[in-house]
Parts: structure tokens; sequence; C-alpha cells
């Protein structure tokens, strides 16, 4: 399928590891120039370096910046270090998140501010600092990387779940300002995905139920009606489509990757 994505720019937090660095590699070999925020800067200037090690015909570049996205000083960063690169963003892929696992009457008050200031406000405030210059230019495609734990929640990880429900909501309500400029806006909700962030959340599920890693993975496994978590590339695939024009009629949705794993209507 012709993405024809190739020349246009795009920022992607959380994108030295997991989903994130899958999204940026297939923007950059789609000919797209990338900026990669995070904050450790080894982990950062390592991924920079795998995207760069794949050849590019198109010239596009691929730029880091270390910064805290649960920050509005961070935030402001990033953009502005795109902006002035290149002058203008088209593509946003939000995808920095950790929010832990634990036991709801555990967790302490800054679990909770820190996985809603990174996630639910971290993404409200990329959009807020990219919408304006889409907006001018008629033309912008921003995907919020979420989480089927929105639709299926669980006392273990009411973290998450509640930020990546609100950010359903805040999609689907800022879509509609952003849909007569042609700026869409669009959420992916993964399931279990094989990352770093899943064997840390197995861990500290299995430390919240009292069990084993393994216990907590193959539970997690189970509950997978195809048996299997996805891989990173699968959710990259679905964001480079949503940032396409061969998605031009779809905003505001949330597209659920979680081998069927939610039933409901
Ligand atoms: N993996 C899953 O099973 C799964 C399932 C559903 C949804 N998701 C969602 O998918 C997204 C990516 O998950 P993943 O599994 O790919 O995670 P990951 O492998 O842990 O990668 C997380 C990325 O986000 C960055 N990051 C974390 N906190 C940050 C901050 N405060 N500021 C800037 N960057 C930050 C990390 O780098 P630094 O630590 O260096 O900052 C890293 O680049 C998250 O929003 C997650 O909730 C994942």
């Amino acid at each position: 399928m012709l993405l024809n994505l190739s020349g246009k720019t795009a920022i992607i937090t959380g994108g030295s590891a997991g989903i994130g660095l899958a999204c940026a590699k297939a923007l950059y070999a789609e000919g797209v120039s990338v900026l990669i925020a995070a904050r450790n800067e080894e982990r950062l200037a390592q991924a920079q370096a795998d995207i760069d090690a794949h050849a590019n015909e198109n010239g596009a570049e691929a730029l880091a910046e270390s910064a805290d996205v649960s920050t509005a000083a961070g935030v402001e960063r990033v953009v502005a270090r795109a902006l002035s690169a290149w002058e203008r963003v088209d593509i946003l892929i939000n995808n920095a998140g950790s929010a832990p696992s634990g036991d709801f009457y555990r967790l302490s008050d800054d679990a909770y501010h820190g996985a809603w200031d990174l996630k639910l406000l971290g993404y409200m405030r990329m959009v807020r600092a990219v919408a304006p210059q889409m907006k001018a230019r008629r033309d912008g495609r921003i995907v919020n990387i979420v989480g089927a734990a929105a639709h299926n929640p669980t006392p273990i990880f009411l973290a998450g779940s509640t930020a990546n429900a609100a950010i359903i909501n805040f999609t689907k309500g800022i879509s509609q300002d952003l849909a007569p400029y042609r700026v869409r806006i669009n959420a992916i909700s993964p399931g279990p995905v094989n990352t770093e962030r899943a064997r840390q959340l197995a861990r500290q599920e299995a430390a919240a139920q009292e069990i084993s890693v393994e216990e907590a993975i193959a539970r997690r496994i189970d509950s997978i009606p195809l048996g299997r978590m996805a891989e990173t590339d699968e959710i990259a695939d679905m964001a480079l489509f949503l940032a396409s024009d061969r998605a031009a009629s779809i905003t505001g949705a949330d597209i659920l990757i979680d081998g069927g794993a939610t039933a409901s209507v």
C-alpha cells in the first residue's frame, strides 16, 4: 500500500524504545524526517543511530531531543526543536507513557499524578503545542498510543487505565475542533505488546498479586483470544496508516489492537 508520506516531518514522544522506536523507524523508512524525544540521553543516542543506520534515499533526517514530556517545559522544548529544524510538524505520535501496575490501596498519589502528568496532560500539551501550525496549514495527523486497559479496567492498573480512558475522551473531543482544518487525530489502543514495558508491568503485577512473573505473563496471554502479545511493528503499521492520506476520512477513532481481548461493543 502506497502511503505517500515521503518528505513529511514527525515528532515521536518516547521514541527511544518499544512502540515509539518502531514508529520512528517505520516513518523514517517511508522518507519522513523524525524527531524522537525521551529522557535517557544514552538510549536516545543509540536509538537515533539505529534509525539513521537504515538507508534512506529521500533525504530524511533523524533528530533526537532529550526531554521529560510530563512537564510543560519539556513539551515546549521538543516542539520548538522540531519547528526550528523544519518550520512545521506534519505528524505527531504521542506515545511516551510509563504508568505502574500495583495494588490500588498501596499506590501513592505520586504514582497517579506521575501517570496522568505524563500520559494525559503530556498528550494534551503536545497537541496544544503542534495544533496551531497544523490548523494554519490545514493539514496535520496526530496518533495517540493509548491502551486497551482504557476499556478493560482492573484494580491493579488503575493509574494507567484511567489515563487511557481520559485520552480517548480527549481524542474524540478535540477531533471535532481539528476536523474543519483537515487535521485528524486518532487513538490506537494496544493490548499487551512485546516491549520492555510489558515485562516491567508483568513484574509489578506479579508483586501485587503475589504470584511469579511467569504466572503473570501466562495470565496475560491466556486473556488474549489470539493467544499472543502483539509485536511493536504491528502498532507502527497502524500508526503509519492513520498518519497517511489512506485514512483521510478517519478521525476521532480508537482502534483496538488487542488480539480480540476487548469484547465490548
Ligand atoms: N507495551 C505494552 O504492552 C503496551 C500496551 C498498551 C499500551 N502501551 C502504551 O504504549 C506506549 C509505549 O509503550 P512501550 O511498551 O513501547 O514502552 P517502553 O518500551 O517502556 O518505552 C517507553 C518510551 O517512553 C519514554 N519515556 C518514558 N517516560 C518519559 C518521559 N517522562 N518523558 C519522555 N519520554 C519518556 C522512554 O524513554 P526514557 O525512559 O528514556 O524517557 C521510552 O522511549 C505507552 O504509552 C504505553 O502505555 C503499551
